[in-house]
């Protein structure tokens, strides 16, 4: 098999880094472009960047020459790990040609762009050739969730179809890597938790971006789920792995036993359990009273297994629980990785 050529925007960043390693003997994709800021355009990658991850950049990148963002290359997919006012510019001229898969905010809830987690909801991809008919393009642009939203939204997913949701309340405990590189100052995060990130705009997106990725496509739109939400966040001095607190008030009552039965029986639709990047268990239930905590389980399924633990009732709400995921993984850079598996299973980018 050919592999499939594809592009890194924003290679040099924390979750571009992320991107590369995950990418490192992908079966189907081959890394043919890296972009970066003017501050690192025309440089070779291995001699510019600051690797902020375990070992070193893999070979086959360190020698490409890093190029700007706005001139789009010749590929079938472009991964997006550009921060949001880039994303909001460079994007859409990517997309006019090719494949993008964004990690970016700026166009998560724009009513044409899919906000995709393929084992929720890998039907939100037809609304592609709304796009395409919409826009004129003959690429595609999509989107991966907040990095707190995908684990919370892949959580909720059973439930929702089990017994509906008619409200969700959430704390998050954020980990530094989020903040990207160089992130938070060391004075501010060690020996501390900080109860706010960007000025309240993260808790915008846990409160919308769910509504969405839990919505049902039809007529050139996603029909937002009516589920009230609640967030608080803080960042604390974790490296990686976001663990958020969920207070669920559901729609029908259900039983604590079959609240643990339904997560721990989730699997993804048929399509995306063989994509290279997808994990067997796309949720793991734990019954031990300490877990799931970031350091031991962040790494569970290669970073794209969200751990669910201390399912119980709640005296104000329904149910309990604690979620923890990946934030540069699965909430980022896997969690786009899979989309673009997902759009080549399902026909939206080029050939295999
Ligand atoms: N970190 C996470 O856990 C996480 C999770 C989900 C989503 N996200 C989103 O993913 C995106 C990247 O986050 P990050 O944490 O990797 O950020 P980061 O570490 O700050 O990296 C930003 C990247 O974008 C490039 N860049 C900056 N300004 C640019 C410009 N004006 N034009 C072109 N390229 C530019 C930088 O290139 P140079 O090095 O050349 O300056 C760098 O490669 C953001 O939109 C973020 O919100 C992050």
């Amino acid at each position: 098999m050919k592999k499939i050529p594809i592009a890194i925007l924003g290679a040099t960043g924390a979750v571009g880094q992320r991107m590369i390693q995950l990418l490192h003997n992908h079966p189907w994709f081959e890394i043919a472009v890296l972009t970066g800021s003017d501050r690192t355009i025309g440089r070779p990658y291995g001699e510019l960047v600051r690797w902020v991850l375990d070992g070193n950049p893999p070979p086959e990148v360190a020698h490409l020459i890093v190029q700007p963002s706005n001139v789009v290359a010749d590929v079938a997919i472009a991964l997006s790990a550009l921060p949001t006012d880039a994303a909001r510019e460079y994007e859409p001229l990517w997309a006019a040609q090719t494949a993008v898969c964004s990690n970016a905010s700026a166009y998560r809830m724009t009513t044409d762009v899919p906000l995709l987690i393929p084992e929720v909801n890998p039907e939100h991809v037809n609304l592609i050739d709304d796009q395409r008919r919409l826009r004129g393009w003959r690429g595609a642009l999509v989107t991966n969730p907040n990095c707190s939203v995908i684990g919370i939204a892949m959580a909720l997913k059973p439930l929702v179809d089990a017994c509906g949701i008619d409200a969700v309340q959430v704390a998050t405990l954020q980990a530094i890597s989020g903040a990207g590189y160089p992130g938070v100052s060391s004075m501010d995060i060690i020996d501390n938790v900080i109860p706010n990130i960007a000025n309240g705009v993260e808790e915008d997106k846990i409160e919308t971006e769910p509504t969405k990725i839990l919505g049902v496509y039809g007529s050139a739109a996603i029909a937002l789920h009516t589920m009230k939400m609640s967030a608080q966040v803080t960042r604390v001095p974790v490296i990686d792995g976001h663990t958020a607190l969920l207070s669920i008030k559901t729609n029908k009552k259900i039983s604590i036993e079959e609240a643990h039965a339904l997560i721990a029986n989730f699997r993804a639709p048929e399509l995306v359990r063989g994509l290279p990047t997808a994990p067997t268990l796309p949720l793991a239930v734990h019954t031990h009273a300490e877990r799931p905590q970031p350091r031991r389980d962040r790494d569970a399924g290669n970073g794209m297994t969200v751990s669910v633990g201390r399912i119980r009732s709640c005296p104000i709400n329904d149910v309990r629980m604690v979620v923890l995921s990946h934030n540069t993984i699965r909430g980022a850079a896997g969690g786009a990785i899979l989309n673009a598996e997902l759009l080549v299973a399902a026909g939206y980018s080029g050939s295999r």
